[in-house]
């Protein structure tokens, strides 16, 4: 695992942004998986910004998003669908054809979970997916005790999931109980994972998956086994690594060829 700090989650939003805008400038059909939350939102705006100021041509990528809530048509304001058209989607020169979100209208769910994967794997795989994390651990919308080989599937929520949720539906009640999300395995295929965690809530997350054992209690741990996992941190989130002296002394003296 690749452990970069930040001052803070702006500057840590630089940095991806440089590493997503670096894989789309050299393969102009890269296939970027995506993330919802507030997270990856600063993210975004600059992705949006190289799009607009320096032509970050994105009219060749396809998007496949990790997660929706069931039940939600896709107008629904809190759906996925929702955020991601408001955040990127509508903002840059991304084919609609190409773009992905799991169905949460979806009749027959299990074909609709294993469609979802064809598509993945027909688009060449994920070159760079973008994470975030749960205060629990969770990638995606897999909860703790989730397989780390799962597959897209139905989920059912955990009650601090849809705590932290609620804000976008005005009580936890209204939150759905479940969701179609990328499973671990899933998410351990694509090329490149990269994980944003801001503040000091993921603090402990963050720990857990960096310098906890591997373990389905903590999902995101299993990128302890991915060989190309990249955590971008703000020093909020940071702050309960016991090696956070030794990722940074690492990220400030990569070489420059090495440099995001
Ligand atoms: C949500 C999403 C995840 C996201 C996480 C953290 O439930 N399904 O993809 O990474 O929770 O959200 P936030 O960035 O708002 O803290």
């Amino acid at each position: 695992m690749e452990i970069i700090i930040q001052p803070d989650s702006q500057q840590a939003s630089q940095v991806a942004a440089r590493i997503v805008a670096r894989t789309v400038r050299e393969k102009p059909h890269a296939v970027i998986g995506l993330a919802t939350g507030n997270t990856p939102l600063q993210l975004y705006r600059i992705l949006v910004e190289m799009h607009r100021e320096q032509g970050l041509d994105f009219s060749g990528v396809t998007c496949f998003n990790l997660d929706e809530y069931l039940g939600l048509p896709q107008a629904h304001p809190s759906s996925y669908h929702s955020y991601m058209w408001a955040h990127l989607f509508s903002l840059i020169n991304v084919a609609k054809e190409r773009i992905h979100i799991p169905d949460g209208l979806a009749q027959d769910i299990p074909a609709s979970c294993r469609k979802y994967e064809q598509a993945i794997r027909s688009a060449g795989g994920i070159d760079v997916q973008v994470l975030g994390i749960g205060t629990n651990g969770h990638i995606g919308f897999n909860e703790p005790s989730s397989s780390l080989q799962s597959r897209t599937r139905i989920k059912t929520l955990t009650d601090e999931t849809r705590r932290s949720n609620a804000a976008g539906f005005g009580s936890e009640a209204a939150v759905p109980t479940h969701v179609i999300t990328m499973g671990l395995g899933t998410i351990m295929e694509s090329r490149l994972c990269l994980l944003l965690a801001f503040g000091k809530k993921k603090a402990r997350a963050v720990a857990q998956t960096v310098e906890g054992p591997v373990t389905a209690m903590v999902p995101g741990s299993v990128l302890q086994m991915h060989p190309r996992a990249i955590l971008v941190l703000d020093r909020e989130a940071a702050s309960e690594l016991k090696m956070a002296e030794y990722y940074s002394w690492v990220y400030e003296h990569k070489p420059g060829w090495q440099k995001y």
